[in-house]
């Protein structure tokens, strides 16, 4: 075991879990130092220790220290002081250079501080951040018609968080089946794929079955039903109830390991929505995006599903952005005063979801993440099998199982691969390596050396 114990001062974990079975493989380091940063000291504090504190370099161990004894225990990173990116690195307060495999769970598809991204963010910040909704302003109307457009649905209602997305996704669910389906009040369900991930709120953790999501914060939402995932029979027995509002379901488990469906899942899905009335919500917030190689992960098979819960990467990384899309029919039960948000749809947030979502689509990344994605995954399965047992994924969503012997264990290899060279999958089984999507050819094969070389040292 390193001297480096699993504990709360690591970088982020993948799937957001605050145990020490998921931790996933984030971060490649791949160059000596390029240039070693200082850190500027300048925020104020009250006492004049703490000044001290900031007016000189901090350590990376300083950092976490700081992070432990300040802030809430509630993730478990791989201990990295980041404090610069661009495009597929990051580097570490002592300069040290790596590749970014996590992409902040997917929401920096298109590459650290993307220069088009952050123009649109502060050319629009220095001009009107925040109206509110009680007024209109001249972004938000722009934003709406672009998105809408895009994604070919009738509306958009937009939010900050991806669990705030899945939250709203329900909320029009219910009020959809009160009063178009003709559910009787208070009697509307959804129904959740078993390993679902979609946040942490009071209703994401009701449909969860990790018992690190929910034990101890019950009691929990009523009218939420578990199937199992990529089980079609199960799905229509559910939906042969008819108080069922909603399917609500990834295309793609993401936080669960990447674990894609049966060819043919999404198009059964679309099937059995029409059979039964029923709608199915797509939560596309990690899947979406060209993460997948495809616009939305859905359009690997072609089909459309009622409510899209986008997220993450619709600003680039640089500001929580989410939206949910749909149809006027389902849209238009939410009326003046049933839902809302500060924040949601402010001229900042536009602006910048408008310029991320123009980088997809004008420098081809779902056509890029489908081509390195291939190539990602056939080089990662020559790895040594009795190492890495799995690889899957699509696009560039793609996750490695690593087995663990009596002679190393995940967090072990996670740590290596840091000090080596790439990045850390500790995993009890799987790890999910998604670099940003603006990754080429030759750096994909840069990172398969580093994983190859640091692998085999086990
Ligand atoms: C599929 C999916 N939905 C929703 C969310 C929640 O997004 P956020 O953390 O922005 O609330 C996540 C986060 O990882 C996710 O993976």
């Amino acid at each position: 075991m390193s001297g480096i114990q699993p504990g709360r001062r690591y970088f982020a974990a993948y799937n957001h879990k605050g145990n020490d079975s998921h931790l996933s493989c984030n971060l490649s380091r791949v160059a000596p130092v390029l240039s070693r940063s200082v850190h500027s000291g300048t925020r104020p504090t009250s006492t004049a220790a703490s000044k001290l504190k900031f007016d000189r370099q901090l350590t990376s161990e300083d950092i976490y220290t700081r992070e432990d004894k300040y802030g809430a225990h509630i993730y478990h990173p791989l201990p990295v002081a980041l404090e610069r990116g661009k495009g597929i690195y990051v580097w570490d307060v002592d300069g040290n250079r790596y590749y970014d495999f996590l992409s902040a769970y997917s929401a920096v598809n298109q590459g650290h501080c993307h220069p088009k991204i952050i123009a649109a963010l502060n050319a629009q910040a220095s001009k009107l951040t925040l109206t509110s909704r009680a007024f209109y302003n001249n972004v938000l109307g722009a934003y709406e018609e672009y998105v809408t457009g895009l994604f070919g649905y009738d509306k958009v209602l937009p939010m900050n968080t991806g669990v705030e997305g899945g939250e709203t996704a329900c909320k029009l669910a219910r009020k959809w089946a009160y009063t178009v389906k003709g559910v009787p009040k208070n009697q509307a369900k959804i129904v959740f794929a078993d390993g679902n991930f979609w946040g942490r709120t009071m209703a994401a953790i009701s449909s969860s079955t990790d018992p690190s999501s929910y034990e101890g914060f019950g009691p929990f939402m009523q009218g939420f039903e578990i199937i199992p995932y990529n089980n079609i029979p199960e799905l229509e027995k559910a939906l042969q109830d008819p108080n069922v509002a909603a399917f609500m379901v990834e295309p793609i488990q993401g936080e669960a390991g990447v674990v894609v469906p049966d060819k043919g899942y999404l198009t059964a899905v679309r099937e059995l929505r029409t059979k039964y009335n029923v709608l199915w919500i797509d939560d596309e917030v990690q899947t979406g995006l060209a993460r997948t190689g495809r616009r939305l992960a859905v359009d690997h098979e072609e089909v459309r599903p009622d409510i899209v819960v986008l997220g993450k990467a619709l600003s680039g990384g640089v500001y929580p952005v989410s939206a949910v899309l749909c149809d006027d029919e389902i849209m238009l039960t939410i009326k003046p005063g049933e839902h809302g948000s500060t924040y949601g749809g402010n001229p900042v947030a536009c602006e910048v979801a408008m310029a991320a979502l123009e980088v997809l689509e004008e420098e081809k990344l779902a056509e890029n993440s489908q081509k390195m994605g291939e190539l990602l995954r056939s080089e990662l399965s020559k790895l040594p099998k009795d190492i890495v047992t799995t690889v899957r994924g699509k696009g560039l969503l793609n996750a490695v199982v690593i087995k663990e012997t009596k002679n190393y264990n995940a967090w072990e290899v996670c740590l290596r691969l840091r000090d080596n060279c790439w990045p850390s999958p500790h995993t009890g089984t799987s790890s999910a390596w998604p670099p940003p999507l603006i990754i080429k050819e030759d750096e994909i094969h840069e990172c398969i050396d580093i994983i190859q070389r640091t692998i085999l040292s086990f």
